[in-house]
Protein backbone atom coordinates (compact mmCIF):
# COMPACT_ATOMS: atom_id res chain seq x y z
CA UNK A 1 0.00 0.00 0.00
CA UNK A 2 2.30 2.12 1.13
CA UNK A 3 4.67 1.57 -1.86
CA UNK A 4 2.16 1.97 -4.32
CA UNK A 5 1.44 5.61 -3.08
CA UNK A 6 4.92 6.57 -2.88
CA UNK A 7 5.35 5.23 -6.76
CA UNK A 8 1.90 7.99 -8.12
CA UNK A 9 4.12 10.52 -5.57
CA UNK A 10 6.52 9.84 -7.53
CA UNK A 11 5.45 9.50 -11.56
CA UNK A 12 2.87 12.46 -10.57
CA UNK A 13 2.83 15.91 -10.99
CA UNK A 14 2.20 15.95 -7.25
CA UNK A 15 6.35 15.37 -7.26
CA UNK A 16 6.31 18.51 -9.67
CA UNK A 17 4.75 20.52 -7.02
CA UNK A 18 7.26 19.26 -4.86
CA UNK A 19 10.16 20.13 -5.59
CA UNK A 20 9.11 23.17 -7.30
CA UNK A 21 10.50 25.61 -4.59
CA UNK A 22 13.80 23.85 -4.21
CA UNK A 23 14.84 23.62 -7.83
CA UNK A 24 13.05 26.24 -9.41
CA UNK A 25 15.98 28.92 -9.45
CA UNK A 26 19.56 26.69 -8.94
CA UNK A 27 21.44 29.40 -11.34
CA UNK A 28 20.16 32.67 -9.55
CA UNK A 29 20.89 31.28 -5.95
CA UNK A 30 24.05 33.07 -5.22
CA UNK A 31 24.13 37.03 -5.90
CA UNK A 32 27.48 38.00 -5.47
CA UNK A 33 26.79 41.58 -6.56
CA UNK A 34 24.19 44.04 -5.42
CA UNK A 35 22.20 44.75 -8.07
CA UNK A 36 21.58 48.33 -9.79
CA UNK A 37 18.26 49.31 -10.84
CA UNK A 38 19.80 52.91 -12.99
CA UNK A 39 22.37 51.00 -14.21
CA UNK A 40 20.19 48.41 -15.14
CA UNK A 41 18.19 51.43 -16.91
CA UNK A 42 20.87 52.98 -19.28
CA UNK A 43 21.77 49.51 -20.26
CA UNK A 44 18.18 48.84 -20.85
CA UNK A 45 17.90 52.03 -23.01
CA UNK A 46 21.06 52.50 -24.43
CA UNK A 47 23.24 49.31 -24.53
CA UNK A 48 26.95 49.52 -24.43
CA UNK A 49 28.40 50.03 -28.19
CA UNK A 50 31.57 49.89 -27.21
CA UNK A 51 31.11 46.29 -25.75
CA UNK A 52 28.62 44.95 -28.22
CA UNK A 53 25.85 45.26 -26.10
CA UNK A 54 22.29 46.11 -28.13
CA UNK A 55 19.64 48.40 -26.02
CA UNK A 56 16.68 46.02 -25.18
CA UNK A 57 14.64 48.66 -25.84
CA UNK A 58 13.92 48.76 -29.27
CA UNK A 59 13.03 45.02 -28.94
CA UNK A 60 11.11 44.70 -25.60
CA UNK A 61 9.79 48.51 -25.83
CA UNK A 62 9.59 51.51 -23.31
CA UNK A 63 9.88 50.12 -19.33
CA UNK A 64 9.63 46.78 -20.65
CA UNK A 65 5.99 46.80 -22.68
CA UNK A 66 6.93 45.39 -25.93
CA UNK A 67 4.43 46.59 -29.00
CA UNK A 68 4.99 43.41 -31.03
CA UNK A 69 4.08 39.79 -30.11
CA UNK A 70 7.25 38.07 -31.35
CA UNK A 71 9.05 39.76 -28.56
CA UNK A 72 8.09 38.96 -24.78
CA UNK A 73 7.03 41.59 -22.69
CA UNK A 74 9.66 41.93 -19.77
CA UNK A 75 7.90 44.26 -17.42
CA UNK A 76 7.42 42.82 -13.90
CA UNK A 77 8.54 39.57 -14.19
CA UNK A 78 10.68 38.90 -11.14
CA UNK A 79 14.36 39.54 -11.22
CA UNK A 80 15.29 35.95 -10.58
CA UNK A 81 13.43 34.27 -13.39
CA UNK A 82 14.71 36.92 -16.12
CA UNK A 83 18.49 36.71 -14.78
CA UNK A 84 18.58 32.90 -15.29
CA UNK A 85 17.13 33.22 -18.99
CA UNK A 86 20.05 35.82 -19.67
CA UNK A 87 22.51 33.63 -18.17
CA UNK A 88 20.81 30.27 -20.38
CA UNK A 89 20.70 31.92 -23.51
CA UNK A 90 24.14 31.52 -23.47
CA UNK A 91 26.48 28.71 -23.82
CA UNK A 92 28.19 27.44 -20.63
CA UNK A 93 31.66 26.84 -20.37
CA UNK A 94 32.90 24.70 -23.20
CA UNK A 95 29.99 23.81 -24.69
CA UNK A 96 28.55 25.15 -28.12
CA UNK A 97 25.13 25.22 -27.00
CA UNK A 98 22.80 26.84 -24.67
CA UNK A 99 20.12 25.24 -22.64
CA UNK A 100 17.74 27.58 -24.12
CA UNK A 101 17.68 27.29 -27.91
CA UNK A 102 14.68 28.38 -30.67
CA UNK A 103 12.76 26.77 -33.11
CA UNK A 104 14.04 23.12 -34.24
CA UNK A 105 16.98 23.68 -31.64
CA UNK A 106 18.40 26.57 -33.49
CA UNK A 107 20.19 29.25 -31.19
CA UNK A 108 17.96 31.52 -30.18
CA UNK A 109 17.70 34.98 -31.31
CA UNK A 110 18.68 36.26 -27.59
CA UNK A 111 21.72 34.10 -27.54
CA UNK A 112 24.01 36.23 -29.66
CA UNK A 113 22.35 39.60 -27.86
CA UNK A 114 22.94 38.17 -24.31
CA UNK A 115 26.71 36.98 -24.93
CA UNK A 116 28.23 40.51 -24.45
CA UNK A 117 26.37 40.96 -21.21
CA UNK A 118 28.43 40.69 -17.65
CA UNK A 119 27.30 39.25 -14.51
CA UNK A 120 26.48 42.65 -12.91
CA UNK A 121 24.42 43.73 -16.71
CA UNK A 122 22.42 40.93 -16.01
CA UNK A 123 21.77 41.45 -12.17
CA UNK A 124 21.23 45.21 -13.11
CA UNK A 125 18.88 44.76 -16.11
CA UNK A 126 16.78 42.07 -14.67
CA UNK A 127 15.90 44.68 -11.20
CA UNK A 128 15.40 47.25 -13.19
CA UNK A 129 12.59 45.37 -15.47
CA UNK A 130 10.88 43.50 -12.61
CA UNK A 131 10.18 47.33 -10.70
CA UNK A 132 8.04 48.16 -13.73
CA UNK A 133 4.45 47.57 -14.46
CA UNK A 134 2.93 45.62 -16.78
CA UNK A 135 0.97 48.89 -18.16
CA UNK A 136 0.12 47.22 -21.94
CA UNK A 137 -0.58 43.73 -21.18
CA UNK A 138 -1.93 41.24 -23.75
CA UNK A 139 -5.47 40.06 -24.36
CA UNK A 140 -7.31 36.53 -24.95
CA UNK A 141 -8.80 36.17 -28.43
CA UNK A 142 -11.08 33.71 -28.54
CA UNK A 143 -13.59 32.86 -26.49
CA UNK A 144 -13.72 29.43 -27.12
CA UNK A 145 -10.43 28.80 -26.78
CA UNK A 146 -10.47 30.85 -23.28
CA UNK A 147 -13.18 28.18 -22.04
CA UNK A 148 -10.90 25.08 -22.67
CA UNK A 149 -7.92 27.34 -21.35
CA UNK A 150 -9.62 28.27 -17.83
CA UNK A 151 -9.99 24.34 -17.26
CA UNK A 152 -6.57 23.59 -17.99
CA UNK A 153 -5.19 26.65 -16.00
CA UNK A 154 -7.30 25.62 -13.04
CA UNK A 155 -7.67 21.93 -12.70
CA UNK A 156 -5.35 21.21 -15.06
CA UNK A 157 -5.34 17.78 -17.50
CA UNK A 158 -6.79 14.62 -15.13
CA UNK A 159 -6.34 12.13 -18.04
CA UNK A 160 -3.13 13.66 -19.23
CA UNK A 161 -1.48 14.05 -15.62
CA UNK A 162 -0.88 17.58 -16.54
CA UNK A 163 -1.32 19.59 -13.45
CA UNK A 164 -3.04 22.91 -13.05
CA UNK A 165 -1.04 25.72 -14.14
CA UNK A 166 -2.32 28.19 -11.58
CA UNK A 167 -0.50 25.37 -8.23
CA UNK A 168 2.59 27.36 -9.35
CA UNK A 169 2.03 30.37 -11.94
CA UNK A 170 -0.93 31.38 -9.29
CA UNK A 171 -4.38 31.87 -10.02
CA UNK A 172 -3.79 35.76 -11.32
CA UNK A 173 -1.20 34.17 -13.68
CA UNK A 174 1.08 36.93 -11.90
CA UNK A 175 3.84 34.47 -10.87
CA UNK A 176 5.87 34.13 -7.68
CA UNK A 177 9.24 35.83 -7.25
CA UNK A 178 12.38 34.02 -6.81
CA UNK A 179 9.92 30.91 -7.98
CA UNK A 180 7.39 30.88 -11.16
CA UNK A 181 7.83 33.50 -14.00
CA UNK A 182 4.44 36.03 -14.98
CA UNK A 183 2.46 34.60 -17.54
CA UNK A 184 -0.65 36.93 -16.99
CA UNK A 185 -0.86 39.57 -20.06
CA UNK A 186 2.03 37.95 -22.27
CA UNK A 187 1.56 37.44 -25.79
CA UNK A 188 -0.55 34.31 -26.69
CA UNK A 189 1.64 33.08 -29.38
CA UNK A 190 4.92 33.89 -27.35
CA UNK A 191 3.72 31.52 -25.03
CA UNK A 192 2.38 29.23 -27.29
CA UNK A 193 5.85 28.63 -28.72
CA UNK A 194 7.54 28.58 -25.74
CA UNK A 195 5.26 25.49 -24.41
CA UNK A 196 6.19 23.75 -27.69
CA UNK A 197 10.14 24.76 -27.26
CA UNK A 198 9.97 22.96 -23.50
CA UNK A 199 7.99 20.21 -25.20
CA UNK A 200 10.20 19.39 -27.95
CA UNK A 201 12.98 19.91 -25.39
CA UNK A 202 14.92 23.03 -27.21
CA UNK A 203 14.05 25.21 -24.60
CA UNK A 204 15.72 22.63 -22.15
CA UNK A 205 15.95 25.06 -19.26
CA UNK A 206 13.46 23.36 -17.40
CA UNK A 207 13.17 19.80 -17.14
CA UNK A 208 9.65 20.45 -14.56
CA UNK A 209 8.06 22.33 -17.50
CA UNK A 210 9.50 19.92 -19.93
CA UNK A 211 7.73 16.93 -17.96
CA UNK A 212 4.54 19.17 -18.73
CA UNK A 213 4.55 20.45 -22.25
CA UNK A 214 5.31 16.66 -22.93
CA UNK A 215 1.68 15.80 -22.04
CA UNK A 216 0.26 18.55 -23.99
CA UNK A 217 -1.41 18.56 -27.35
CA UNK A 218 -0.87 21.38 -30.06
CA UNK A 219 -4.68 22.47 -29.38
CA UNK A 220 -4.49 22.19 -25.27
CA UNK A 221 -1.22 24.29 -25.77
CA UNK A 222 -2.97 26.78 -27.70
CA UNK A 223 -6.36 26.93 -25.31
CA UNK A 224 -4.32 27.38 -21.75
CA UNK A 225 -1.75 29.97 -23.82
CA UNK A 226 -4.56 32.03 -25.12
CA UNK A 227 -6.31 32.03 -21.24
CA UNK A 228 -3.23 33.44 -19.76
CA UNK A 229 -2.59 36.37 -21.85
CA UNK A 230 -5.68 37.28 -20.68
CA UNK A 231 -5.11 36.92 -17.45
CA UNK A 232 -4.74 39.74 -14.89
C1 LIG B 1 16.43 42.11 -31.85
C2 LIG B 1 15.38 42.07 -30.86
C3 LIG B 1 15.79 41.85 -29.40
C4 LIG B 1 16.69 42.58 -28.66
C5 LIG B 1 17.56 43.76 -29.09
C6 LIG B 1 16.64 42.02 -27.32
N1 LIG B 1 15.74 40.98 -27.28
FE1 LIG B 1 15.31 39.82 -25.65
N2 LIG B 1 14.08 38.64 -26.79
C7 LIG B 1 13.85 38.81 -28.13
C8 LIG B 1 13.10 37.68 -28.63
C9 LIG B 1 12.64 37.46 -30.07
C10 LIG B 1 12.89 36.81 -27.53
C11 LIG B 1 12.25 35.41 -27.53
C12 LIG B 1 13.44 34.45 -27.65
C13 LIG B 1 13.10 32.99 -27.73
O1 LIG B 1 11.92 32.63 -27.76
O2 LIG B 1 14.05 32.17 -27.76
C14 LIG B 1 13.50 37.47 -26.38
C15 LIG B 1 13.49 36.95 -25.08
C16 LIG B 1 14.06 37.56 -23.98
C17 LIG B 1 13.96 37.09 -22.63
C18 LIG B 1 13.18 35.87 -22.15
C19 LIG B 1 11.80 36.33 -21.68
C20 LIG B 1 10.98 35.26 -21.03
O3 LIG B 1 9.81 35.53 -20.71
O4 LIG B 1 11.48 34.15 -20.82
C21 LIG B 1 14.68 37.96 -21.85
C22 LIG B 1 14.88 37.88 -20.36
C23 LIG B 1 15.22 38.98 -22.73
N3 LIG B 1 14.82 38.72 -24.02
C24 LIG B 1 15.99 40.04 -22.29
C25 LIG B 1 16.61 40.96 -23.14
C26 LIG B 1 17.56 41.98 -22.70
C27 LIG B 1 17.97 42.21 -21.25
C28 LIG B 1 17.98 42.65 -23.81
C29 LIG B 1 19.01 43.76 -23.93
C30 LIG B 1 20.33 43.46 -23.39
C31 LIG B 1 17.28 42.06 -24.96
N4 LIG B 1 16.46 41.04 -24.50
C32 LIG B 1 17.42 42.47 -26.27
C33 LIG B 1 14.26 39.89 -28.90
C34 LIG B 1 15.21 40.84 -28.53
C1 LIG C 1 5.31 22.71 -10.72
C2 LIG C 1 5.29 24.11 -11.06
C3 LIG C 1 4.76 24.51 -12.44
C4 LIG C 1 3.56 24.16 -12.99
C5 LIG C 1 2.47 23.27 -12.42
C6 LIG C 1 3.51 24.86 -14.26
N1 LIG C 1 4.65 25.58 -14.46
FE1 LIG C 1 5.11 26.71 -16.08
N2 LIG C 1 6.92 27.18 -15.29
C7 LIG C 1 7.39 26.73 -14.08
C8 LIG C 1 8.75 27.20 -13.89
C9 LIG C 1 9.65 26.94 -12.70
C10 LIG C 1 9.07 27.97 -15.04
C11 LIG C 1 10.39 28.68 -15.33
C12 LIG C 1 11.25 27.81 -16.21
C13 LIG C 1 12.62 28.41 -16.45
O1 LIG C 1 13.36 28.54 -15.49
O2 LIG C 1 12.93 28.75 -17.58
C14 LIG C 1 7.90 27.93 -15.90
C15 LIG C 1 7.83 28.55 -17.13
C16 LIG C 1 6.72 28.54 -17.96
C17 LIG C 1 6.63 29.22 -19.23
C18 LIG C 1 7.69 30.09 -19.88
C19 LIG C 1 7.40 31.57 -19.60
C20 LIG C 1 8.24 32.54 -20.37
O3 LIG C 1 8.14 33.74 -20.09
O4 LIG C 1 8.98 32.14 -21.28
C21 LIG C 1 5.39 28.94 -19.74
C22 LIG C 1 4.81 29.42 -21.06
C23 LIG C 1 4.71 28.09 -18.79
N3 LIG C 1 5.54 27.87 -17.71
C24 LIG C 1 3.40 27.62 -18.93
C25 LIG C 1 2.78 26.77 -18.04
C26 LIG C 1 1.44 26.22 -18.26
C27 LIG C 1 0.55 26.55 -19.44
C28 LIG C 1 1.19 25.39 -17.21
C29 LIG C 1 -0.05 24.51 -16.99
C30 LIG C 1 -0.35 23.56 -18.04
C31 LIG C 1 2.34 25.44 -16.32
N4 LIG C 1 3.27 26.28 -16.87
C32 LIG C 1 2.45 24.74 -15.13
C33 LIG C 1 6.69 25.95 -13.18
C34 LIG C 1 5.45 25.40 -13.36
Amino acid sequence: MKQVFLRVLLSGSVLLGVVAPVAAYAAGEVAPIKPDSKAGAKLYYEGDPARGVISCVVCHGAKGNSDLAANPNLAAQPHEYIYKQLVEFRPRDGETMAARRGPDGAPSSMTALAMPLTEADMRNVSLYLSEQPLSRPAAASSEALVARGEVIWRGGIAAQNVPACAACHTATGAGIPALYPRLAGQYASYLEGQLKLFRANHRANSPMMHQIAYRMSDEDIKAVSDYAAGLR
